[in-house]
């Protein structure tokens, strides 16, 4: 009787801590810079590359719109401070404005406006204790960098070192995790694809593996500045968030090009995070073999020196995580004319991409299946180890700025509870998760037509009204409760 009791307590222990979240564990939401600040020509800021792109290639975005005034959070910051504190979020991760801080480009001016800017932000989220969370770079890159060749010029890397060593030493007293980049993916795989995103150059093939060699030796420069100069002092943390699409062969006989997909994604990871650093071997042997079949006299994916891939590995204090969607693979040419990250395929290794019918859709791309989320950091942990993973973004676009969004609840209810499994029975140390995005706001190309936010914005009202939905009043529980299960109206 006592051991039948005993064990009906344990089995209801059990029951109730399931959907519990461990101690510690972090909830956030995230913005970008040029989704969301607007003021794009006050004070003295110059441009950035997507300030250029939208303005002249409207055409180029659904609603032929811009970042200029976006969700005016240049000005409504506080705002978005209170929204933060109401929904209990233990920190907000947003991005700096490169071209704000520093209107050259390059270390030797920085921006009066552009400090304060930021210093307010920070000072007003510890006041409300939340932990403010800063990516160095989400895609808007001076213009007068990319003048000057962006991320194919080599320079770039101290550039970009010089750039980090202002921010830290402005904010790293009270800034203790640090991202440099965000979706290196899209930095260099969709934006050199077609050129249909900023900076709008076409160069497939060849401009994106340039663009990710100084990539990856900029993260690794700024990284080791921290660690050298600022680490014994402010003890923080720096890492990068990748967005990884979840690939799952079409019939076993995709298994092989499958596999290929997930190396060529880590090609931003694996020289960070993988023990013998350098690409992933099945990626090097890949390109190596097919340029020279192409006529090229060497390897299109330009190679490291030894010092630099010593250089460059181990550089991560956290495995940053964006995902949102997955994708079956077949052989094939994917055709389309909007880039094909992540939606039709990769021309590279000759791949298409479909989904499963199973899979519901929101907004075009973005098919729900939330156990790709499990099974994207069960095969990062055993590429890499038992690293602290940091999930940094997920979340869910409808083309209507609906307010009761129950598809989006949906979504967070069931990415989490893989979140839960994957902590509890996969014992994977996940210790943060972030809601994309706090507010609606400037979706790339899609303009203002994709909402993404847990609290939408009225983009027609010149006060830029913020109003929480249902998917906010969700999360917030969730916070609060620490737990997917409570009471349920
Ligand atoms: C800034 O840009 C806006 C358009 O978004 C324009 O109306 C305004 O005149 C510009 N201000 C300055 C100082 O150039
Ligand atoms: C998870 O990672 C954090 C940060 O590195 C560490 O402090 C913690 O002990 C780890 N937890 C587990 C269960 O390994
Ligand atoms: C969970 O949150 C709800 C709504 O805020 C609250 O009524 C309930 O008491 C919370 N439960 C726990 C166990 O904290």
């Amino acid at each position: 009787m006592l051991s039948k009791l005993f064990i009906s307590a344990v089995v209801l222990a059990v029951c109730v801590a399931e959907r519990k979240f461990p101690p510690g564990f972090k909830f956030g939401a995230a913005t970008a810079s040029y989704q969301v600040e607007g003021a794009w020509n006050v004070s003295d800021k110059s441009p950035s590359i997507w300030d250029t792109f939208a303005h002249e290639n409207p055409e180029k975005i659904i609603d032929g719109s811009s970042g200029d005034v976006a969700c005016d959070s240049y000005h409504l910051w506080e705002t978005d401070v209170a929204l933060a504190k109401d929904l209990g979020l233990h920190f907000y991760r947003f991005s700096i404005s490169w071209s704000r801080l520093l209107p050259n480009g390059l270390a030797n001016v920085v921006s009066e406006d552009g400090s304060r800017y930021y210093n307010n932000l920070i000072d007003g989220l510890l006041e409300n204790g939340i932990e403010p969370v800063i990516t160095l770079f989400h895609w808007d890159l001076p213009q007068k960098l990319q003048d000057l060749g962006g991320w194919t010029n080599p320079e770039i890397a101290i550039w970009f070192e010089d750039y980090a060593r202002t921010a830290f030493e402005l904010y790293g007293d009270r800034v203790k995790t640090w991202l440099t980049f965000n979706e290196p993916i899209i930095i260099c795989d969709a934006a050199y694809e077609k050129g249909t995103i900023a900076p709008g150059i076409a160069s497939p093939g060849i401009g994106n593996f340039i663009c990710v060699k100084n990539l990856m030796l900029a993260h690794a420069r700024a990284y080791r500045i921290y660690d050298k100069e600022f680490r014994p002092k402010y003890n923080g943390k720096v890492g990068l968030t990748n967005n990884h699409v979840w690939y799952e062969p079409n019939t076993p006989d995709d298994e092989e090009n499958t596999e290929l997909a997930r190396d060529l994604a880590a090609i931003y990871a694996h020289p960070i995070y993988s023990k013998s650093g350098g690409w992933p071997p099945s990626v090097e042997e890949f390109i190596a073999k097919k340029s020279k079949e192409e006529g090229y006299p060497r390897s299109r994916l330009p190679s490291f020196t030894q010092e630099e891939i010593e250089f460059i590995r181990g550089t991560y204090d956290y495995y940053g995580l964006n995902y949102y969607t997955s994708r079956k693979v077949s052989s094939g040419v994917p055709t389309g004319s909007s880039i094909s990250w992540p939606s039709s395929g990769s021309p590279e290794i000759g791949i298409v991409f479909s989904s499963d019918p199973s899979w519901t859709a929101g907004y075009a791309w973005l098919v729900s299946y939330p156990p790709g989320l499990r099974k994207q950091m069960n095969w990062l942990v055993k590429q890499y180890g038992d690293i602290e993973i940091q999930i940094l973004e997920n979340g869910y676009s409808t083309p209507e700025p609906i307010m009761y969004d129950t598809s989006r609840v949906k979504y967070y209810e069931d990415h989490l509870e893989q979140v839960l499994l994957a902590i509890q029975e996969d014992g994977i140390n996940i210790t943060a998760y972030t809601a994309w995005s706090l507010l609606d706001n400037y979706e790339w190309t899609s303009g203002y037509t994709s909402r993404f936010g847990i609290v939408s914005v009225d983009f027609t009202d010149p006060m830029r009204k913020r109003t929480p939905r249902a998917s906010a009043y969700y999360y917030a529980t969730v916070i609060k409760n620490h737990s997917l299960d409570f009471p349920k109206h």
